[in-house]
């Protein structure tokens, strides 16, 4: 594991962006494991610019997103697809053919979970971006007495639902249950690269990098991973 502490969220933006265009440079196919949140938007800002700037090409890689609510339609703005779309997809040249999010109104979503897992088997992630949530979830894999391998529907906690409230008219409008990749696959990227940003992110970071490996915090499972790059802020870092 590998930890950089930047002193400003603009270099730590930076430095990310540069690592995911370095990996598509050298590699046009690539395949990335994209991530929603506050945490990623930065980055996702300077890869735009260097898009603009003609420095990248998104034409040949393929993504896949962590997880997505149940429940909400694509361009419902509190989705993680309108998200997505808003943030990168909408601004480079990433055909949609090979941007992938599980999709959250299928009818069958024990059916889209397994079609899900059956892309990422077929094109394994070579970079997975990831946030933390302040109980220590990724993706949407919440801390239990076990955890998923593969993409599953997921009962959101009361916390989660709680933080990400502030998105949602009101507490009732936040989905209740999210499709979310599970910590098998996730683990099965080549590289992790995991991004913490915020006072109040330092004490769950202490805990996933520095505490004991357990389902209570699933980010302390990146530790049995032999390539996870972390990225703090100095507020993020300050335990680390
Ligand atoms: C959501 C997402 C996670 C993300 C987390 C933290 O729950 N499913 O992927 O890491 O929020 O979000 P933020 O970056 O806004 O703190």
């Amino acid at each position: 594991m590998i930890i950089r502490k930047f002193d400003s969220r603009e270099e730590l933006d930076s430095y990310a962006a540069q690592y995911f265009i370095y990996i598509i440079q050298t590699k046009p196919t690539a395949t990335l494991g994209l991530a929603t949140g506050s945490t990623p938007i930065g980055i996702y800002e300077k890869m735009v610019e260097r898009y603009r700037g003609g420095e990248v090409s998104f034409a040949q890689i393929t993504t896949f997103n962590l997880d997505e609510y149940v429940g909400l339609q694509p361009q419902n703005e509190q989705s993680y697809a309108y998200f997505m779309n808003r943030h990168l997809f909408g601004h480079i040249d990433l055909p949609d053919n090979r941007a992938f999010l599980p999709n959250g109104m299928a009818a069958d979503l024990a059916a889209e979970c397994s079609r899900y897992d059956a892309m990422l088997a077929a094109q394994p992630i070579d970079v997975q971006l990831l946030g933390i949530g302040h109980n220590g979830h990724i993706g949407f894999n919440e801390p239990d007495r076990t955890l998923h391998g593969g993409t599953h529907v997921v009962e959101l906690k009361r916390e989660t639902l709680e933080a990400n409230a502030r998105f949602f008219a009101s507490m009732d409008e936040v989905p209740k249950q999210a499709i979310t990749m599970g910590v098998g696959s996730i683990l099965k990227a080549r590289t992790i690269m995991l991004v913490g940003k915020g006072a109040d992110k330092a004490d769950i970071m202490k805990q996933a990098l520095t505490g004991p490996i357990t389902t209570d915090c699933p980010a302390s499972l990146l530790q049995t991973h032999a390539n996870v790059l972390v990225l703090l802020d100095r507020e993020a870092g300050r335990y680390v």
